[in-house]
Formats: C-alpha cells, sequence, structure tokens
C-alpha cells in the first residue's frame, strides 16, 4: 500500500482544501458567533471505532467542514468577544502547512538550522520589544500554560535546586489558573502557593507581598518566585510590575510576568507606558496566539538570563551526540521540555514579515481604542455597572435591574446574548458577584462589530428588565 500521492492528486486535494478554506472564512461574518445546540446528540453520533478502509478525501473534507467545523463556538469571528479571543492569521495557516508538509525536525539545531534560525529571530524580536539584553533566550510553546510552566521550573532550578518542600511563590489572587497548576506540576507544595489579595482597580498590592514573603521567611520557607500579571484574565488588569520588581529584587526572588494576553500591547506607545517595569522581570510569558493573532497553539516563554532556561532544560543523549551548536544558535530541545515538536516559529515569522510588526501595532493601538469606547458606551446607558475602566481591553459589566437579584439577572442576560448568536461573550466572578465580560482582542473585530456588540447587549438587558 502506497501512503503517498502523485504530485497531481495532491495538487487537487490542496486546491480542495483551500476552497474549502476560503469559502468557510469568506461568509464568517455571516456565521453565527456559536453553534452548540444540540452539540451532545450531534457529538455521540460521531463515536465509532478505527476505520479499517479508507474514505475518499472530499467526503472527508465536506464531513470536516460541514459536520464538525460548525459545531462550536465560532472563535474566529469578527464579534467574539468572550475570554481571550485567539486571532487566527490566514498566513499562518499557510506557514502550518508548509512546516507539516515540509516535516523539517524542530527540535534540535542541527536537523534543521535555517528553520531554527528563523524561530530564534522571532524569540529574539519578542525578548528586544521587552527591552531584554542579548543574554536573553526563549522558546516558543503551545500556550502560556506551558510557558508559565517552563518558567515555574528555571526559577525552581535556580533557587532551590532539588530541595523544593520549602519552596514559596507569590501571586496575586487574579493571577491565571494555569500558573498555579503550573507550581502544582513543578512540584511546589500547593500550601507554599500564596494568592494574595487585590487591591484598587484588580491590581496586586505590593507590600501584602513583601510582608507575606518576611513572615514566610521568619518560618523557615524558601520564598523563590514572585509573579505578576500584564494583563490578567479577569479584567486585563496590569499589576504594579516595577514596585513587584523592587521588592523580588530586594529579596532575591525570581521575578516573573505573565504578559500572556498583555504583553504584546508593548508594541504601542500605550502599551509602552502602561507595561513599564516588564523589562525588569526575570521571564515573561507571551502568547501570540492572543497579542499576535496567530491561531490557537503558540505560546512563548523569553527569560532574561537564557542560560537558567538551558539549565533548567538541557540533558545530553548518546544518540543525539556528535552535535555541536555554532555559538549565539540555539538548539531548541536545550531550553523546552520538548525534543520533537512542531515548527512554531513559522505560524509567527511569515505573519510578522508579510505584514510587518507596524501593522500588529496599529492594530493593538486599535484593539485598545475599541475597548475604551465600548467602556465609555456602558457608562452612558442607564442601568449598566462597569466593575473596570479598561486598562487594556477587557471590560467586565453587569445590569442592574430595577428590582431582584442581580447575580440571576445577568446570569439570563448572558444566556440570552448568547443564544441570539449575534454575539459571544463569557461571564467571571469579580469579589463574588457574577459579570460579564468583552474582551476586545480580534484582528478582525472593529468599530461597527464593536457598536452592534453594544446594541445586543443593550437590547436583550432592556428586554429582559421590562418582562420583570
Ligand atoms: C493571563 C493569562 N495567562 C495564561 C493563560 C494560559 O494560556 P494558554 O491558554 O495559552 O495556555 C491565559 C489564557 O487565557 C491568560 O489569559
Amino acid at each position: 500500500m502506497n501512503l503517498d500521492f502523485d504530485p497531481e492528486t495532491m495538487r487537487r486535494m490542496g486546491e480542495l482544501a483551500l476552497q474549502a478554506v476560503v469559502d468557510h472564512l469568506a461568509q464568517l461574518p455571516d456565521a453565527p458567533r456559536s453553534n452548540l445546540d444540540h452539540a451532545e446528540e450531534i457529538v455521540r453520533a460521531l463515536r465509532e471505532g478505527p476505520p479499517e478502509n479508507g474514505t475518499e478525501f472530499e467526503q472527508l473534507l465536506r464531513f470536516i467542514m460541514h459536520e464538525v467545523i460548525p459545531v462550536s463556538i465560532n472563535t474566529p469571528h469578527p464579534s467574539y468577544l468572550a475570554y481571550i479571543p485567539g486571532g487566527g492569521l490566514y498566513p499562518s495557516a499557510l506557514a502550518d502547512f508548509i512546516a507539516s508538509a515540509t516535516n523539517r525536525f524542530a527540535g534540535a539545531w542541527f536537523a534543521a538550522p535555517a528553520a531554527s534560525r528563523l524561530e530564534a529571530n522571532v524569540l529574539e524580536w519578542f525578548a528586544q520589544w521587552m527591552d531584554y539584553p542579548s543574554s536573553a533566550r526563549g522558546i516558543l510553546t503551545s500556550g502560556g500554560s506551558l510557558a508559565n510552566f517552563s518558567a515555574i521550573v528555571a526559577a525552581r532550578k535556580h533557587h532551590l535546586g532539588d530541595d523544593l518542600c520549602q519552596g514559596t511563590i507569590y501571586m496575586s489572587n487574579q493571577t491565571h489558573h494555569s500558573l498555579i497548576k503550573a507550581a502544582m506540576l513543578a512540584g511546589i507544595p500547593e500550601k507554599n502557593i500564596r494568592l494574595l489579595p487585590v487591591g484598587d482597580r484588580f491590581k496586586a498590592i505590593p507590600e501584602t507581598f513583601e510582608q507575606a514573603i518576611e513572615q514566610d521567611r521568619k518560618n523557615g520557607l524558601r520564598p523563590f518566585m514572585l509573579i505578576g500579571n500584564a494583563g490578567t484574565t479577569n479584567t486585563g488588569a496590569i499589576d504594579p510590575l516595577e514596585a513587584l520588581a523592587d521588592i523580588a529584587r530586594k529579596h532575591q526572588l525570581w521575578f516573573h510576568v505573565d504578559g500572556a494576553y498583555g504583553g504584546f500591547f508593548r508594541l504601542t506607545d500605550e502599551g509602552r507606558q502602561k507595561l513599564c517595569g516588564i523589562e525588569q522581570s526575570d521571564s515573561v510569558v507571551l502568547d501570540p496566539h492572543k497579542g499576535l493573532f496567530v491561531p490557537y497553539g503558540t505560546g512563548s516563554l523569553v527569560v532574561k538570563e537564557g542560560e537558567r532556561l538551558r539549565r533548567a532544560h538541557m540533558l545530553e543523549a548518546e544518540y543525539l551526540q556528535d552535535h555541536d551548536v555554532p555559538e549565539g544558535e540555539v538548539n531548541p530541545a536545550d531550553y523546552s521540555p520538548e525534543l520533537s515538536r512542531f515548527y512554531r516559529g513559522l505560524r509567527v515569522w511569515l505573519p510578522l514579515k508579510l505584514y510587518g510588526v507596524r501593522a500588529f501595532r496599529a492594530a493593538l493601538q486599535e484593539k485598545l481604542d475599541l475597548a475604551r469606547e465600548l467602556y465609555q458606551k456602558f457608562k452612558q446607558e442607564p442601568g449598566f455597572e462597569v466593575l473596570n475602566e479598561p486598562e487594556l481591553t477587557v471590560t467586565a459589566f453587569r445590569y442592574r435591574p430595577p428590582h431582584g437579584d442581580i447575580d440571576a439577572f445577568n446570569r439570563q442576560l448572558l444566556q440570552a446574548i448568547n443564544r441570539s448568536k449575534k454575539l459571544f461573550l463569557a461571564s467571571t466572578l469579580l469579589n463574588g458577584q457574577f459579570v460579564i465580560r468583552t474582551c476586545v482582542l480580534s484582528f478582525r473585530t472593529h468599530r461597527p462589530e464593536i457598536e452592534a456588540a453594544f446594541e445586543v447587549i443593550r437590547y436583550y438587558a432592556h428586554k429582559l428588565a421590562s418582562q420583570m
């Protein structure tokens, strides 16, 4: 059985797939924002055993595009304002196709040195944008969660060595749960993970960090890592990074910044000011599948003293001997838990080269402006309460009905908005209260989508209130 195809068949298959994708993207603006009706039944019908015999490509393609992809939240839709929108730039999809079809080995420098260099270039650009020195090294990961994990592993190795039991780590209670999970996976005892209360605008309070560190030291623990947020998931809050950096320095702790959502806003003048202090961190996580709009599956970690990242991940093996890496080049596997890995670099490199950084800067500034416009609309509309003035692009709001339970009303409001399929939003809890969030981050979201989104929210809020 020959698993390969002749060039003509490959071309035909590629054309069919391309046509299907382009048609799908062309009708995106008119597609429902979510389509999860009867999802359980549909999913049940999809269960099947391993297919002993093959099926025609065209039939499978139709099945994927018509029966699988549509059963979903439409995350690349211009009106997708839920969670942290993930983009999906088309050139990245082409880069993925090239990377998969050519299937170069991206784990080791020697196997594809030129490809490794493009990925290293991308990481060096990230380091420059954070004002890190040339000692910085990084890694592209599957997402922010694994990037945060490698950051904790690097900090743990540097400060604790093998003795983890007393290691203690500090972050605000608004920090993304991936960092708590990462600390647990990295072997830090759960009882040593300090989630500290936030103050004004849901930001970390530096004094509480200092008090907790001093108290833990007195109790014989070993504080080793302090984490700041460059844009929390709940509200987009930026912690006082400079003050946290001072505390980390004073107490000789590793200062990590989770910029998975917010870090790339540093490309804009406004973001540069707001994220002041990020350059003082020891490591930073940036998610290209958020702030650079590439498809899901790309996070990154950059460590200022890159050698510390290497020391935490480097291991030799007999079957990988005889391959020196020239000075200044990077062997990805030495900085990452992965060996065989997808060539993620291309899906970031290609759009950055194709559009130029200025296009991303402008798009990110547009998102900041749109979030402010949306906030103003909520402020001016009677009945709405906004819990945060957006520092980046998240706005958390709720509607105050004339009477009755506010949480229950807003739960109903969210359901009504999402059922309309004109918009898709998500909720969170702030100070124990149910709130609805909007996050403007899709490269496809522009002013008309924001205006339409506000109208949908307003319409259902007033409609529900009038039925009370
Ligand atoms: C602030 C922040 N950190 C980390 C993560 C985790 O990133 P990922 O989902 O890419 O693993 C997220 C995800 O939304 C996030 O918003």
